[in-house]
This record gives structure tokens, C-alpha cells and sequence, in this order.
């Protein structure tokens, strides 16, 4: 097959570090075969999976058995995030960089999350074990304390206030400021996920100028929605962080378009139809992105800076998605260059192709998205994993699931 792609942009293949595809125990929710072809079918081909499955993914010996689940039922390679809880702090000693890429660290509770580390002394035997071993941590940095005392105080349920109820933005500041002084006093190197609010972005990039070892993510969904849509679409726009204002998003996207945010990623977290029809307070938080987050984020670059050539907002979505995103999780080591893309992980972009999202392009389990009636600027007409054509729009098909477990000792 031939396929004459003139005129399109070839980037590196893209890296989602942040991804829940539910394997084992969630899986009626997404899995393997789905989400690793909806990443294809966006340009992604190394995906890092979060360890809030069932059951969690908490012990470093129990990594190789998680990587066997995934063998032959993935089209792109992988790695894991290791979760921990109060109860197997003292395992992350026998954590070394063959086994996860870092460790996750959930701040508040969620119900697919269940081990959350919030005692200060917790956090400070996390932060201290992880400096001394050179491990990095990725957090989900919000905070109980405040949800409890908003739950207590009973403040009204308007819809768009339901938001703020479970996730306000408060709590994201709080922990921010904790994890920025757990930084300071032990070095360690903290990469804050989905970062949400106006405020959290000053915070960190005040600290990282400052000095310390610290970097954050921004997520497709929070640069593409406003609580506006999240009143709209309801339920489906549940997110852990909220959707917050258009002028946090202006914040998101100043930090973006400047380069001082750290890494983009989709926070791929599927909950089914069924789930997320329940009602706005019963409804699990998440929603599905991996093949939606580099055609979101390159069309609201179009739409914020319709003057700036393609190729601008381009080399950003690989400087974001594949060189940031290398260096970060040790994926460099085995590409064996800092360049990636170098072992023909390629993704065949047109960036002057706009198309409307329907549930009929959509590959994850779930079955939808909330990008569905968007008219997205560019495509992705091909994708290719380590050599091997993965996706091939034009036919809407896709390769064979050989993708493999990255690990830096490997040529
Ligand atoms: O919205 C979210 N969904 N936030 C999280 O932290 C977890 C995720 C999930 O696993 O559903
Ligand atoms: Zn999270
Ligand atoms: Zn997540």
C-alpha cells in the first residue's frame, strides 16, 4: 500500500505518560486491544499506564506479572507508573528504574483509587525514600482535608457548584504548596499531574524557576473545556481535577504556548456509558482522551494563534508529547538517543484537514467521547511503531499488537 501523504508533517511518534487502560479488574471499562488502538489512531505510540487497577499495581516484584497481562494485546510499547499506599511505603526501597518509570502518588481518595497517601508522615517517608533512590514521582496532587471541610459546611448543590463540591480548586492549591515543600526539603524530583487552575500554574512555575525539581502536565480535556461545557455535557465532563474557568484555561494555555509547562497528556481514564449516566454526583470522575489529545490540543492552537505557522504548534505537540515526556520517564535510554522517533516510531500529520469527531471514529471501549461534534484542525493520517504501519487512516486499519515493555536495559 502507497500512500502519497505530500504536503503532511511527520513528527515522532507521540508518548501519553498518563493513561489508565484498566487492565486487570476495570476492563469493562477499557483495555488493552482498545486503548492501545485508540492511541495508535492519534499518533501515540508508547503509552505509561497508571497502577489504579484491580488490584492496584503496588509492588515492583508484581510489575513483569502486569507486563505479561499486556504482552501480545498491545499495539504500542509500555511501561507502568508503581502506585503505593501507607501500607507498602517500605516496598519502593526495592524499586529500581527496570521495574516503572516513577511512582504515583494519589493525594485524595477516588473510587478507583482507593490507596491514597495524605498523612504528612506518609508523604514525607514518600518523598524522602524516592529522593535517596533517584525515583521520580508523578502526583495527583489534591487534598482530602479541604474536601471534608466543604462537605461539612453543606454547601449548595447547583450544578456547576457540584464541581467545585468535589474537586473545588482550593484543594489542588493546597497540596500543590505541600508537594513544593516536601521538594525543597529533600530534592526530590515531582512531576504534578494535570494541573487545573490558574493558581497551581504560578505556584510551579515560580518554584521551577526557583530552582527545584519540579515539572507538571497539562491535560487535553482541561485545555479544551471551560465549566461551561462541563454544565453542558454533565456527568460526561465529571473530571478528578474539575474543569475549571476559561480564565484558568487562558493560564493552562499561556503556560503551554511559552513552553514552561512539562509535559501534555491525555489522563485516559474510560468510565462506560452506563456509569456515566448516572447523574452528575454519582458518575465516576473521567473521561477518555488517548486518541483525541494531540488533534484537541493542535486545534486550540490553531484557534488561539491562527497566524502562527503549523509548523509552530507542531514541533510544541513533539517537544510536549515525545522529547519532554523521553528525557522524563528514562525512554531516552533505550531509544538511545535523546531524539525520539529514532527507532521509526513516526506519526503522518495533516495539518490542513479538518473533520468532525463522530462515535464512529472513536476505539476505546467506552464508546464515546466528550470531543464527539468537534471539528478538529489537522489529522492523523498514519501512524508507525518501530517500523511497522500501526494505523493507516485512510483504510482505518491498523497493525498487529506486538508492542513491547520499554525498559532501559534493553539496546
Ligand atoms: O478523573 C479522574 N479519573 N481522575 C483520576 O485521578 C482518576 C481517573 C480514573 O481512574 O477514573
Ligand atoms: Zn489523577
Ligand atoms: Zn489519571
Amino acid at each position: 500500500h502507497v500512500r502519497d501523504v505530500t504536503g503532511c508533517h511527520v513528527l515522532p511518534g507521540l508518548i501519553d505518560s498518563h493513561v489508565h487502560f484498566r487492565t486487570p479488574g476495570l476492563t469493562h471499562k477499557e483495555d488493552w486491544p482498545h486503548g492501545s488502538r485508540a492511541a495508535a489512531a492519534g499518533g501515540v505510540t508508547t503509552v505509561i499506564d497508571m497502577p489504579n487497577t484491580q488490584p492496584p499495581l503496588l509492588d515492583p516484584a508484581k510489575v513483569s506479572e502486569r507486563a505479561e497481562l499486556v504482552a501480545g494485546r498491545s499495539l504500542v510499547d509500555f511501561r507502568f507508573h508503581l502506585g503505593t499506599s501507607p501500607e507498602t511505603l517500605d516496598r519502593l526501597k526495592a524499586l529500581t528504574p527496570q521495574d516503572a518509570t516513577s511512582v504515583k502518588i494519589f493525594m485524595a481518595g477516588h473510587h478507583t483509587a482507593p490507596n491514597v497517601l495524605r498523612s504528612p508522615s506518609d508523604l514525607r517517608r514518600a518523598f524522602e525514600f524516592a529522593a535517596g533512590q533517584s525515583v521520580l514521582l508523578v502526583l495527583h496532587a489534591e487534598a482530602d482535608a479541604v474536601f471534608a471541610l466543604l462537605d461539612a459546611a453543606g454547601a449548595p448543590p447547583a450544578q456547576y457548584r457540584d464541581y467545585e463540591r468535589a474537586r473545588p480548586r482550593s484543594g489542588g492549591i493546597v497540596a500543590v504548596t505541600q508537594v513544593i515543600e516536601l521538594v525543597q526539603r529533600y530534592g526530590t524530583h515531582a512531576h504534578i499531574l494535570h494541573v487545573s487552575s490558574a493558581e497551581e500554574v504560578q505556584l510551579l512555575i515560580a518554584a521551577r524557576r526557583s530552582g527545584l525539581p519540579i515539572s507538571f502536565e497539562l491535560t487535553g480535556h482541561h485545555l479544551s473545556f471551560t465549566a461551561a461545557d462541563s454544565a453542558r455535557q454533565g456527568a460526561r465532563l465529571r473530571l478528578s481535577p474539575s474543569i475549571r474557568s476559561a480564565e484558568d484555561q487562558e493560564a493552562l494555555w499561556a503556560a503551554l504556548l511559552s513552553g514552561e509547562a512539562g509535559t501534555l497528556g491525555s489522563d485516559h481514564a474510560p468510565h462506560t456509558v452506563e456509569e456515566k449516566t448516572r447523574g452528575v454526583a454519582q458518575a465516576p470522575p473521567g473521561i477518555p482522551g488517548v486518541q483525541e489529545l494531540a488533534t484537541a490540543v493542535f486545534t486550540g492552537m490553531r484557534r488561539r494563534q491562527p497566524e502562527a505557522p503549523a509548523d509552530r504548534h507542531l514541533v510544541l505537540l513533539a517537544e510536549h508529547l515525545a522529547r519532554r515526556p523521553a528525557e522524563l520517564f528514562g525512554l531516552a535510554h533505550r531509544k538511545g538517543s535523546i531524539v525520539p522517533g529514532l527507532d521509526a516510531d513516526l506519526v503522518v500529520f495533516d495539518a490542513d484537514r479538518p473533520w468532525m469527531v463522530t462515535a464512529a471514529d472513536l476505539h476505546t471501549k467506552a464508546g464515546w467521547s466528550a470531543y464527539e461534534g468537534w471539528t478538529m484542525a489537522g489529522r492523523v493520517l498514519a501512524t508507525v511503531r518501530r517500523g511497522e504501519v500501526i494505523w493507516d487512516q485512510a483504510e482505518g486499519r491498523f497493525g498487529s499488537p506486538v508492542g513491547v515493555l520499554l525498559n532501559p536495559d534493553c539496546p
